[in-house]
């Protein structure tokens, strides 16, 4: 049986720095938790599971302007080439263009190296004749390639509007350094266009609850990772739309006065107090080609449907 090559995994239990991060997140006046937290595997799988939601609409809508473009962004990107997925998930999405852009190297890369060897292992086996990277990797500060998966000329991939869940700045800066690794090739981008706020609201506060439980898992991950003592119990899922900053806010509200303890620090919570978890920005055509350009991206190939809910952006 075929393996992937997997290069190197994130250190959960052992890595100083993600636990000084969520610790300093959590003594902040406003407490937060940054949003990579929420993919641990069981976060993983919830999201797949979101993305089959009716109200869930980006990654169906993606997956239409996949499927009508097809052609048209196999010649944009180029035939036989290396892609990176960034923050591959159940690599899916890539392996929708598999077939159109007949990758001569595959490397997912995510910040859960468990799902990732969950998922990869089948896909090579599917594509043998792909060569597969597996590496697990929290590139939301820092993404430095091996040069094994960067030296032929590939093209990066970060669908899904993921990079909706960073700052205007960290989004900056994250592509101002896949455009530092890239060579010939470019960079295959989705993002979430703004629209009304019922649609939003539906998408993010679902009726099955799942969002829902997607953002309390993180709790369990913080305290896997911190040794904290939340109880997923006391807290509720609760999502606001920042009109003047173009996003979808997702927090987790107190249910009532609490007290959460880890090491030798506490902290406490009053009935109602807020735990910022996700930011989702939305970005216009405009705005995503004016966030690009200030990454050092020149040209640009869009795509999107017929309701301009998503874009596909091909960023050269
Ligand atoms: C991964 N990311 C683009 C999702 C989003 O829509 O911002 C994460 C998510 N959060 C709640 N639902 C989905």
């Amino acid at each position: 049986m075929l393996e992937p090559t997997y290069l190197t995994e994130t250190q959960f239990l052992n890595n100083l720095d993600l636990r000084k991060e969520i610790e300093q997140g959590l003594l902040s006046e406003t407490a937060l938790i940054s949003p990579k937290f929420l993919y641990d595997n069981l976060g993983s799988h919830l999201f797949t599971a979101i993305t089959l939601l009716p109200e869930y609409y980006p990654t169906k809508t993606e997956k239409s302007i996949f499927e009508k473009n097809k052609l048209d962004i196999a010649q944009a990107l180029g035939l036989k080439k290396g892609l990176i997925d960034l923050g591959a998930g159940n690599c899916q999405k890539a392996e929708s263009l598999f077939h159109s852009l007949q990758p001569s190297s595959y490397t997912a890369i995510d910040f859960s190296i468990d799902y990732l060897k969950e998922i990869l292992p089948q896909l090579q086996n599917k594509y043998p004749e792909i060569e597969m990277f597996g590496i697990g990797m929290d590139f939301s500060k820092n993404l430095k390639l091996p040069n094994s998966v960067t030296t032929s000329s590939h093209n990066f991939f970060y669908p899904g509007s993921s990079i909706g869940n960073f700052t205007k700045t960290d989004a900056q800066q994250l592509l101002t350094q896949i455009k530092a690794e890239l060579r010939e090739g470019g960079l295959l981008i989705g993002v979430d266009l703004m629209k009304e706020d019922s649609i939003l609201f539906n998408a993010y506060d679902d009726p099955l609850k799942l969002t829902a439980a997607f953002n309390l898992n993180i709790l369990r991950v913080v305290n896997s990772l911190i040794g904290s003592d939340f109880n997923v119990a006391e807290f509720k899922h609760y999502i606001k739309i920042n009109h003047s900053l173009q996003r979808v806010e997702l927090y987790l509200e107190a249910l009532k006065d609490t007290t959460v303890t880890w090491a030798d620090h506490i902290r406490t919570f009053k009935c109602g107090e807020l735990i910022h978890t996700e930011n989702s920005h939305k970005y216009t055509p405009e705005s995503i080609k004016n966030l690009l350009t200030s990454a050092g991206f020149q040209s640009f190939h869009l795509w999107t449907d017929p309701k301009n809910y998503f874009a596909l952006i091909y960023a050269t």
